[in-house]
């Protein structure tokens, strides 16, 4: 049987758009996406969900809610649609030490840099690859990595080197990083942890 991953979203979705393809294409074959998750109304990433049949549900955080109540909202859903497994594609919420020990080593991230470089608190999307232009780094790319308590701190299941090319604005790289690695390596990761969860 495969493992049923939700993937989590909170923007345009192209990671998730990558997972729908791969999987389409027969190369995760072990692994169902059976559900996507929005904590953001209106997300693009919904419609794609949508386009490819692929059930969705919204959990927003409401003003003034605890982080408690919002995990355990999230985690009614998941289990109510029996999921086994986590793929965290442009979730833009850290997630609690208690919510991860509930799926240990069944979550995964794409993070747009090599870890431990242009990660933790406060790097995510556009700012990640601001921080490496800022730098001045040569080479970036991508992560995808087990989520443990600590923001991009857990174990590393993938990595992929990118340039960084003369005259790259943070949009530029951004879009060259996912083509490049994300796109690639999300479906991969999620196949190598759905066939050990289905062994
Ligand atoms: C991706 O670049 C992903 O790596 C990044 O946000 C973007 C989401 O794009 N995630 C983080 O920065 C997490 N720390 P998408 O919605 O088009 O997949």
């Amino acid at each position: 049987m495969s493992a049923r991953a939700a993937v989590l979203v909170s923007g345009g979705g192209t990671n998730l758009q990558a997972l729908i393809d791969a999987a389409g294409r027969g190369e995760m074959p072990d692994c169902q996406l059976a559900l996507v998750v929005s904590n953001v109304r209106g997300a693009y990433a919904l419609e794609r969900a949508r386009r490819a049949g692929i059930e969705s549900r919204l959990c927003l955080r409401e003003k003034g809610e605890s982080r408690e109540s919002f995990e355990a909202r999230l985690l009614d859903i998941l289990a109510l649609h029996q999921v086994d497994m986590l793929i965290l594609a442009g979730f833009m919420t850290i997630l609690s030490a208690d919510f991860v020990r509930r799926y240990p080593d069944r979550i995964i991230n794409v993070h747009p840099s090599l870890i431990p470089s242009f990660c933790g608190k406060g790097f995510y999307g556009l700012k990640v690859h601001q921080a490496a232009l800022d730098y001045g780094v040569k080479v970036t790319g991508a992560t995808v990595h087990l989520v443990n308590e600590v923001p991009d701190g857990g174990r590393i299941l993938l990595q992929k080197a990118v340039a960084v090319e003369p005259g790259d604005t943070p949009e530029i790289l951004q879009r060259r990083v996912m083509e490049q690695a994300e796109w690639k390596l999300l479906p991969q990761a999620a196949q190598m942890i759905a066939k050990e969860l289905s062994i």
